[in-house]
């Protein structure tokens, strides 16, 4: 209602009469729902070829501070045989003025959603001519503003809420944009292609982009708006020149720098690697402060949020500057995996989805670090991924049914299909991979194709059959292995006994074995690696029956090391000793292995001890790990750092089938303690010897060197609080935040006041607070710091700083900084003994999703998982489950959630 109100304010001060129509017929006036909710899923084998395409379509944007009339004349074609079929256009939110048939009045119906033309010809012209308010789309999807800028976000189906159109990735056509700038005037007007045309009409500023690749129309984009520019150029390796646009805030020069050092890395990196070279002369970039997700790759006119590319030393961390290179590649990385090969349709997300993050990875392997990325990686899988496969939300990497298209930008479409993507690299060898991309991106180039066509040239060029493999794509859950193995003395062999099994998902009860690529390698009990003549070349064993077994010669008893690289996205389940692991992780060479054998050593802990969480014996074992992690000279700080962390709650919950939060937390805590006591000495030493030297620089190393002398402090102060010794522990943290010159120090420190409740806290909260409230996206810092400081009192804290006057409930950066920080990121305030964190997200979500529907719908996720929460939590959190669905004039996609969680 509100909505309406407003714009009905907006169009009757002034506007309506300078463009002369009278709009007191329009679909707002009337209060007409501007919901389109119809609850219903598409099943992906229901679909259809379009029965008409639109070759090309010109769009005129006459942009005006309150809305925008948007006319567009698009060319069509019939496909199907049917004559008699009508052209169904999808439209949404749309105020309808004119529609023509090749400059003629038609018969058309506009309803739920689609716009009817019946009696059309084989070939024709469609113009219309709409009002769409995007000053009032809070929902940042279609055409909205941001700060004061016009900017467009289509995937998957915000294009609709520009004009009616074909709105499915199957349709490709070719754009010419003109865009007529606001009266009050503006800085640039960008479109996707290349500029054509730009003057002056009725004392207002237009351009026209014409764009030769036919695209579909989730890549379209508009920006309109007034920003600093960077600007660079990068000579193709053909030795074309590519001028090179990086807009953003007015005042952010210094910080977009970086970023654009990061686009002239990406197009050397896909040249290099994959023998792929920018293919338009002009490549843009523009930075924006409203944004639903991390960045979006349409055609030459990538759009990101911020916080993926303003980062200086002062006010960005290592991982925001590690994040703007990984994320700047991965959209720049679209152009081909994405852009030039498109999607026939929504099911085939992961298409272009994990292959560009596959690529994203390599990239950052290459030019950054490859232990750093595949850590990462396997955390994200680990934590996140195994979590959503376990949860009502589980989804095949290739989904069967979808309700909210936009519930499907997942960990498992991403990044477990990225696993799937690393998998079949490892199976074929990077080179087949290579040539099989060549393949893929020649054949289908202008196409919009399936993960089906992707694996036929895959399979074609490497000549690997890869039938079996597609199971990867069709099933949910993540595959459980068993291992045994046992030494014949005698016959100087080893048998590995193998098992797979997925377990049923909702959808799923029965699930067929995958091809699961092992690489292992055997250790002696002295720490020597040896390679029996039965492991194949590639240190590869394929393991892809339900059970199988493998016998290896040896001369002497040895372990082995399975998985190595997290060779396959699965569990392993195989009856290593804490000795076992302390081999492993002293003598093995591989980052993953060694980082896995110091969590399962913990894991073995914790499980042991979950039955008697109040009598907690000391860790001995991994206290004798991490002292000679410690002591070790030799060791690569990254991989130190690396090694002596403790897991985070959020991936030991996945150790229990139902989730004991109190239990886990104060086990770990215990963990942590007893280690921070026993080696003492050793953190205080590495701390001092970490010591920052000259002024900050971002490199990998230097980053590494950080963590480890963050990682010291912290251990430092759990001692120091353990010992009551609070004056020392606030000293030394309030110093460290004192004497650094870089965001990541003072962000540490920072976070140890807060998360351990130092004495120093206020201090250092009001320092940063009065630092950086001008400056929104490093201001998201104070508020994620104390919405995931582990406590339950953190809720009632969340609430408070939702008055602050920096906090907006329509920027999603702010949302998630604050109450997605504390439902994504603090399992021990989120599930508040009281329920008063379930309530808090319940009410936030509820209130949300009539502004912003994605975001909401996305904070929800930890509550679907309800039914493996204690009987007393699963209780509080259905019930708010059940308070959110009673709403009335619901999202689809947080319908679509709780109808999965409930019915789970
Ligand atoms: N395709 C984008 C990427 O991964 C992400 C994306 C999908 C997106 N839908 C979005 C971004 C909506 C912003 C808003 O690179
Ligand atoms: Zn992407």
């Amino acid at each position: 209602m509100l909505k309406i109100i407003k714009l009905l304010q907006v169009l009757t001060d002034s506007n309506t009469l300078k463009i002369g129509r009278d709009y007191s017929a329009n679909c707002f006036y009337k209060g007409k729902s501007m919901k389109n909710n119809n609850y219903k899923a598409v099943k992906r084998l229901d679909y259809r070829a379009p029965d008409f395409t639109a070759t090309d379509i010109e769009l005129e944007f006459n942009l005006s501070d309150d809305y925008t009339i948007v006319k567009s004349t698009a060319h069509y074609i019939r496909l199907t045989e049917d004559k008699k079929a009508p052209l169904c256009l999808d439209g949404e939110d749309l105020e309808l003025h004119s529609v023509f048939v090749d400059g003629l009045v038609c018969k058309y119906t506009e309803e739920k959603g689609q716009l009817i033309i019946e009696d059309v010809p084989d070939e024709f012209d469609v113009s219309i001519e709409n009002v769409i308010a995007p000053a009032l789309n809070t929902t940042l999807m279609g055409l909205y503003k941001s700060c004061g800028c016009f900017c467009t976000q289509c995937e998957p189906q915000g294009f609709r809420r520009i004009t009616y159109f074909l709105d499915r990735p199957d349709v490709l056509a070719k754009y010419k944009v003109t865009i007529i700038g606001p009266e009050s005037g503006c800085g640039v007007l960008l479109s996707n292609g290349n500029l054509v045309e730009s003057g002056e009409k009725q004392g207002r500023r237009y351009c026209t982009w014409v764009d030769p690749f036919p695209k579909p129309s989730y890549l379209f984009a508009l920006v309109a708006g007034s920003f600093d520019l960077v600007s660079d150029t990068f000579k193709t390796k053909s030795g074309r020149e590519v001028s090179l646009q990086l807009y953003v805030d007015r005042g952010a020069y210094e910080r977009g720098l970086w970023a654009m050092e990061c686009i002239k890395q990406s197009m050397k990196w896909d040249e290099d690697r994959f023998n792929l070279e920018y293919d338009l002369d002009n490549f843009k970039v523009v930075a924006v402060d409203f944004f639903n997700q991390g960045a979006m790759e349409n055609k030459s006119l990538n759009i990101f949020n911020s916080i993926y590319v303003l980062v200086d030393p002062k006010s960005a961390t290592d991982t925001n500057f590690f994040n703007v290179q990984s994320v700047i590649g991965h959209e720049y990385f679209h152009n081909y995996t994405g852009d030039r090969v498109t999607l026939r349709d929504w099911f085939q997300l992961s298409l272009k989805e994990s292959l560009t993050v596959f690529r994203d990875q390599e990239f950052s392997s290459d030019v950054a670090s490859r232990a750093l990325t595949r850590l990462h990686a396997v955390d994200v899988i680990r934590s996140a991924q195994f979590a959503e496969d376990a949860s009502p939300m589980a989804h095949p990497v290739r989904p069967e049914e979808v309700m909210e298209m936009n519930n499907f930008y997942t960990v498992t479409i991403y990044d477990k299909g990225a696993e799937v993507i690393r998998m079949l690299h490892t199976i074929i060898g990077e080179d087949n991979f290579k040539k099989g991309l060549a393949l893929y991106l020649d054949r289908y180039d202008g196409k919009a194709v399936t993960v089906d066509d992707f694996l036929s040239a895959m399979s074609e060029a490497s000549a690997v059959d890869l039938t079996q493999f597609t199971r990867w794509y069709s099933q949910a859950g993540t595959p459980v292995v068993t291992a045994k193995w046992a030494y014949d003395a005698n016959e100087k062999k080893l048998t590995l006994d193998l098992e797979q099994k997925t377990p049923p998902t909702l959808s799923q009860k029965e699930k067929d074995p995958v091809v699961i690529p092992i690489r292992t390698s055997f250790l002696t009990g002295d720490g020597k690696e040896v390679t029996p003549p039965e492991l194949s070349a590639n240190g590869i064993i394929m393991f892809t029956k339900d059970k199988e077994s493998f016998t290896f010669t040896c001369d002497e008893e040895v372990l082995p090391v399975l998985f190595k690289d997290f060779s396959a996205p699965v569990k392993l389940d195989a009856h290593y000793s804490d000795d076992d692991y302390k081999l492993m992780l002293e003598y093995c060479e591989d980052p993953f292995i060694r980082k896995n054998s110091s969590e399962f050593l913990i894991n073995n802990y914790v499980k042991d001890h979950l039955e008697s969480a109040d009598n907690l014996p000391v860790p001995a074992s991994i206290i004798e790990a991490f002292s000679h992690v410690l002591s070790d000279k030799n060791g690569d700080p990254l991989l130190t750092c690396q090694v002596l962390n403790i897991p985070p709650l959020s991936v030991l919950t996945e150790l229990c089938h139902k989730i004991d939060f109190d239990a886990l937390h104060t086990i770990r805590s215990f963990i942590e303690k007893e280690i921070a006591k026993a080696l003492f000495a050793d953190f205080s030493n590495l701390y001092a010897k970490t010591k920052a030297t000259g002024s900050y620089v971002y490199n990998i190393k230097e980053m590494s060197k950080r963590s480890l002398n963050h990682l010291a402090l912290k251990m430092m102060i759990v001692k120091l609080k353990d010992d009551k010794d609070e004056d020392k522990a606030a000293d030394l943290v309030r110093d460290h935040y004192k004497k650094s010159d870089n965001m990541t120090a003072k962000l540490c420190a920072l976070t140890l006041a807060v998360h351990y409740d130092l004495l120093c806290k206020e201090e250092l909260l009001k320092e940063f607070e009065d630092k950086w409230s001008g400056d929104p996206l490093v201001f998201d810092n104070f508020f994620r710091v104390q919405a995931t400081a582990p406590s339950e009192d953190t809720v009632k804290i969340v609430r408070k700083l939702m008055k602050h006057p920096c906090f907006d409930k329509t920027n999603p950066n702010r949302v998630r900084a604050l109450v997605g920080a504390m439902a994504l990121s603090n399992p021990v305030a989120l599930n508040a003994k009281d329920g008063s964190g379930y309530a808090l997200l319940s009410e936030v979500v509820r209130d949300l999703d009539k502004v912003n529907p994605q975001v909401a719908a996305r904070i929800l996720t930890p509550l679907l998982s309800f039914k493996r929460f204690d009987e007393a939590r699963a209780e509080l959190a259905r019930n708010e489950l059940l308070r959110i669905k009673s709403e009335k004039d619901l999202s689809n996609g947080v319908f679509e959630k709780i109808e999965a969680a409930l019915n789970s």
